[in-house]
């Protein structure tokens, strides 16, 4: 149970960072009730981990305020580095030293004596998986291991907010889903935690509320819910048989349901959103129409489906451009 149920863990307001000429961060407000997981969303260079760092007090705002846990970032530095640990930045894990080695090392710099260290880095290891490597040297960890092994040494102390700055960036499914259930323990326990993450179903799976941020800005903020029902009534999912049938059926959607189609990267897979103001007529009858549409242009179907939108068509719907450009944006 939180010891802080019904307050805010962060209280930000118009928070401003410039490095040079670049406006990392441009105004941004948050407020994050204490007890939950709250995603901060956003693509590459959007301002995560400045908006980050300011509110763990490593960095200092160019404007604005924020209060975590009611105390000043800025005038009260010393009380907010109490409360909030940071993945990465103070557990700073030594290459060769084994993992037991790291925890019980960073448990005594904490204060805890001999036994109550080797036994809190003991209890990290098995929650998080990591007993088998527990006597080998962290630079022979895999990727996940050693985020895993990040994130056991921000807990040794358990902090009241956490901030996790993008925790599965370049993890494989399952070591992401580690790291995910790790997250839910914290959360369960008591911790605040904040998420930064480009993934749209991380913050999704994992987040109550969302902020969504583009170009050092919050575009959109809500929960999930909210933030897809914003965008529309749903969408539909449409694999071929043969994607040289795909020119054809993307204009055959984009004729009949009257919005923009998405060429999926599967060469057979194409997404259309269903418009939030057609959907009186029913998003399942449109999405019907839809299919007896393809179906009369003799197109072949495999794999037909209506789904609410996702996160990631919710920030094509709010940026005009996608949170994960495509090569050919890239390129371009
Ligand atoms: N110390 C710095 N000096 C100069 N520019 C910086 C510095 N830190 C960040 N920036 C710039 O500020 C902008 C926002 O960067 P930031 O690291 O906050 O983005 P981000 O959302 O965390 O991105 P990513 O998902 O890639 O981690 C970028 O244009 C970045 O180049
Ligand atoms: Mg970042």
């Amino acid at each position: 149970m939180s010891k802080h149920r019904g307050e805010l863990a962060i209280q930000a307001s118009g928070l401003i960072k410039t490095f040079g000429k670049t406006r990392a961060v441009r105004g941004i407000d948050l407020e994050v009730p204490a007890g939950t997981v709250y995603g901060v969303l956003g693509p590459n260079g959007a301002g995560k981990t400045t908006a980050v760092r300011m509110l763990a007090t490593l960095l200092r705002p160019d404007g604005g305020e924020a209060t975590v846990f009611g105390h000043d970032i800025v005038r009260e530095a010393d009380a907010v580095r109490g409360k909030v640990s940071l993945t990465g930045q103070y557990a700073s894990i030594d290459e060769d030293l084994t993992g037991t080695e790291n925890l019980v090392l960073l448990g005594r710099l904490l204060g805890h004596r001999k036994p109550g260290a080797r036994r809190r880095a003991a209890e990290l290891l098995e929650a998080f998986g990591l007993t088998e490597a527990a006597d080998r040297q962290v630079k022979n960890y895999s990727g996940g291991m050693r985020r895993r092994i990040d994130i056991a040494a921000s807990i040794i102390k358990t902090p009241d907010l956490l901030f996790l700055d993008e925790p599965t960036t370049g993890l494989d499914p399952r070591s992401r889903n580690q790291v995910w259930d790790i997250v839910r323990i914290i959360v369960a326990q008591g911790t605040t935690v904040l998420l930064t993450t480009q993934y749209l179903d991380e913050a999704d799976q994992l987040a109550s509320r969302i902020a969504v941020i583009d170009q050092g800005r919050v575009i959109a903020d809500g929960t999930p819910g909210e933030l897809k029902s914003s965008v529309g009534a749903g969408s539909v999912h449409v694999r071929l048989r043969d994607a040289a049938q795909r020119p054809e059926a993307e204009r055959v959607l984009a004729r009949t349901l009257g919005t923009d189609v998405t060429l999926e990267p599967e060469p057979v897979a194409l997404t259309a959103r269903i418009s939030g103001e057609e959907s009186g007529s029913g998003a399942a009858e449109q999405a019907s129409r839809a299919l007896h549409e393809l179906a009369a242009a003799g197109i072949t179907v495999d794999d037909f489906s209506l789904g609410q939108p996702s996160l990631d068509e919710v920030f094509l719907a709010l940026t005009d451009h996608t949170a994960n450009p495509t090569e050919k944006e890239v390129a371009a």
